[in-house]
């Protein structure tokens, strides 16, 4: 079966569905497919932090309120280390704030949307690819439940699906720049009430802890853990232990402990790959690049990706002509090195690797009482976290 639209999106996460969305109030037609159902999506735990700018185009462009009402305002974190607190004041510093709003909820409010706005959106099929990106008539094609083989011709395709992208292939001379971490995150949800109104960052002698939330009595708690952690090795009592070590201090903060549901370990990884666009296939979100989860910068940059593709979308299908595709990679790419420099820094600041010694302790140490003790210091990590304003 063969048919057509303007914007071919292959993946249906956050990115592939907002730009869906934000080209539909463009008037401009897309068709939108993912491998994943809309179930599997629904049940990815993601990190759950949003820039004002991405809480900004959730409400402005009518994806949903939701995250007003539900959404927890947090108006600065607590760099632990040395067993003491030390407030970052996000909202007194930079005048912003970011939310608690975990990216799943994100998924529905923009799933929602779309099938309000009568969207097409195809979950659920397989063999999803696109061809002929080189030119100006890409095609989109996928297999349907049935067994049946469908191409979608295209005037532009989005890769926006995910880490393991299939359309980046499609792009000759790609460039991948990475980093690896020699080191993951033991990530657990527990059923128990918040050990603190606001995030905890914690670096300690037993290594990096963070203390997240989700709700009033479900919590999400990180500590960090070799790469090759087997999570169901770990009692429940182990891993309290081990989070306790890391948030001891002088204010005798306890967390407060519940079942654990959930637990999982997650890889460290900074990629990016470059270009984000070749003829008419274009890349956003992860598919482009990841970040280690220091700092909850993913699904921001994924956001702000298609901020800039819907932009440039707008301007090449219509009168200002396919030109105006050639701005997508640099205007994206400014923002994506600034998250990887934070995350990266972030990431190093706070954790400990295998091959560290005692001299990296100690200015490591030096390092976060500067960011902690100056406003300068504190003002460029309020920054980077709330997100650089405007999208330049
Ligand atoms: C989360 O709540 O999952 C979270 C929060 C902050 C981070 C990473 C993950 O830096």
């Amino acid at each position: 079966m063969s048919e057509r639209t303007q914007v071919g999106i292959l993946g249906a996460g956050p990115a592939g569905l907002l730009l869906s969305h934000l080209l539909h109030r463009a008037g401009i037609e897309s068709v939108v497919v993912d491998t994943r159902t809309r179930e599997e999506i629904e049940q990815t735990h993601r990190a759950g932090i949003l820039e004002q700018g991405s809480v900004d185009v959730l409400v402005e462009s009518g994806v949903s309120d939701r995250v007003l009402r539900e959404g927890r305002v947090h108006e600065g974190i607590d760099l632990r280390f040395g067993g003491t607190s030390h407030r970052i004041d996000f909202a007194g510093l930079v005048g912003a704030t970011t939310t608690l709003y975990p990216q799943t909820e994100v998924f529905v409010d923009l799933a929602d949307a779309r099938e309000r706005d009568g969207g097409d959106v195809r979950f659920g099929v397989r063999e999803g690819r696109v061809a002929d990106v080189t030119g100006d008539r890409p095609v989109l094609s996928y297999v349907d439940g049935a067994g049946t083989a469908h191409t979608v011709g295209c005037d532009v395709v989005v890769g926006a699906d995910g880490s393991r992208s299939e359309t980046r292939r499609a792009i000759p001379g790609l460039r991948r720049y990475s980093r690896e971490y020699p080191f993951a995150w033991f990530g657990i949800l527990t059923e128990a009430p918040p050990s603190a109104e606001e995030l905890i960052y914690a670096r300690s002698p037993h290594g990096f802890a963070l203390i997240s939330q989700r709700t009033d009595d479900l919590q999400r708690m990180y500590f960090q853990c070799d790469a090759d952690e087997d999570p169901s090795a770990w009692s429940d009592d182990r891993i309290w232990s081990e989070l306790q070590a890391r948030v001891a201090g002088d204010d005798g903060l306890e967390l407060r402990q519940g079942p654990i549901v959930e637990r999982t370990v997650l890889p460290f990884r900074s990629t990016v790959s470059e270009p984000m666009r070749h003829g008419s296939l274009l890349l956003a979100g992860d598919a482009a690049h990841t970040v280690p989860p220091t700092g909850a910068k993913g699904l921001n940059l994924a956001l702000a990706d298609v901020r800039v593709l819907a932009e440039v979308l707008e301007r090449a299908l219509g009168p200002a002509g396919r030109d105006a595709l050639d701005d997508y990679t640099p205007r994206a790419l400014g923002r994506v090195w600034k998250a990887q420099h934070f995350s990266y820094w972030m990431t190093t600041m706070l954790h400990t690797a295998p091959q560290d010694t005692d001299f990296d302790e100690r200015r490591r140490l030096g390092e976060l009482a500067m960011v902690t003790g100056s406003t300068a210091g504190s003002t460029y990590l309020a920054e980077a976290y709330t997100g650089w304003p405007g999208l330049r």
